[in-house]
């Protein structure tokens, strides 16, 4: 797993954009897999500016997010369907048909996984997820103990997950559970760009990289990755020792 140190959030971003837009550029129908949270908002800036002052389209392209939480309809205000609407998939002309966001309220959750992980598959599967990391390690909704056997399915959040999250909701917590596409499924990216930001992030993207490969460590699974990148600022990899490619 190869890193990549940026001076700040802002180069991190437009370098994880470009590696859309490169994408795009070879491929048009490439298959994206995309994270939420706080950690991918410059990269969606930059890319919803490339659609607009240099045409960048993603029409063509198939977009399947990494996770949704559990209860929460499409139109809910603190569900990923409606943060990837706001922030990206509403902004870009990208086709409705070929955008995937796991269905929080599906009646029949076990259900709606099996559709997940089959529509990935029948998509040719993931020619680049993005991913971020969650401050103990997790990848999409994959907490620690996340067997690297796992495919999409329903997931109980951490503790800490619930509060680092918590600010989206009125209770003081997030949601119970989520669905997450598998680790399984990550792995199976023909590319990851994994992204991380901040001092907050600095221990869980240390242990990922320089600790043991474990499924304690989620994101560690991404060291026997074949074409796994880290894209990190200064502060993000503030934790790294040596031998980590600059
Ligand atoms: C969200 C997801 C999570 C986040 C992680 C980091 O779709 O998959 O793994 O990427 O929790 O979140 P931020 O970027 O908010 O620090």
């Amino acid at each position: 797993m190869r890193a990549r140190v940026f001076p700040d959030y802002e180069a991190m971003s437009a370098a994880a954009a470009d590696v859309v837009r490169r994408r795009l550029g070879e491929r048009p129908s490439s298959v994206f897999m995309l994270p939420t949270g706080i950690t991918p908002l410059g990269m969606y800036r930059r890319l919803v500016e490339m659609h607009r002052s240099e045409g960048l389209s993603f029409a063509e392209a198939t977009f399947f997010n990494l996770d949704e939480y559990l209860g929460l309809a499409p139109d809910h205000g603190a569900s990923y369907h409606v943060y990837m609407k706001e922030n990206f998939y509403g902004l870009i002309d990208a086709d409705p048909a070929r955008v995937f966001v796991p269905d929080g309220a599906a009646p029949d959750p076990d259900a709606e996984c099996e559709r997940y992980e089959a529509a990935i598959r029948e998509s040719g599967g993931i020619d680049v997820g993005v991913l971020g990391i969650g401050r103990n390690g997790h990848i999409g909704f994959n907490e620690p103990g996340s067997s690297f056997d796992s495919r999409t399915r329903v997931v109980a959040l951490s503790e800490s997950t619930r509060q680092v999250n918590a600010a989206d909701f009125e209770a003081d917590r997030a949601p119970e559970q989520a669905i997450t596409v598998g680790m399984a499924t990550i792995f199976e990216s023909r590319k990851v760009l994994l992204l991380a930001s901040g001092t907050n992030k600095a221990g869980a993207v240390a242990a990922a990289v320089e600790g043991d490969v474990s499924e304690s460590v989620p994101a560690s699974m991404l060291r026997s990755h074949p074409s796994a990148v880290l894209f990190l600022d200064e502060d993000a990899a503030s934790d790294l020792g040596q031998g980590v490619a600059g």
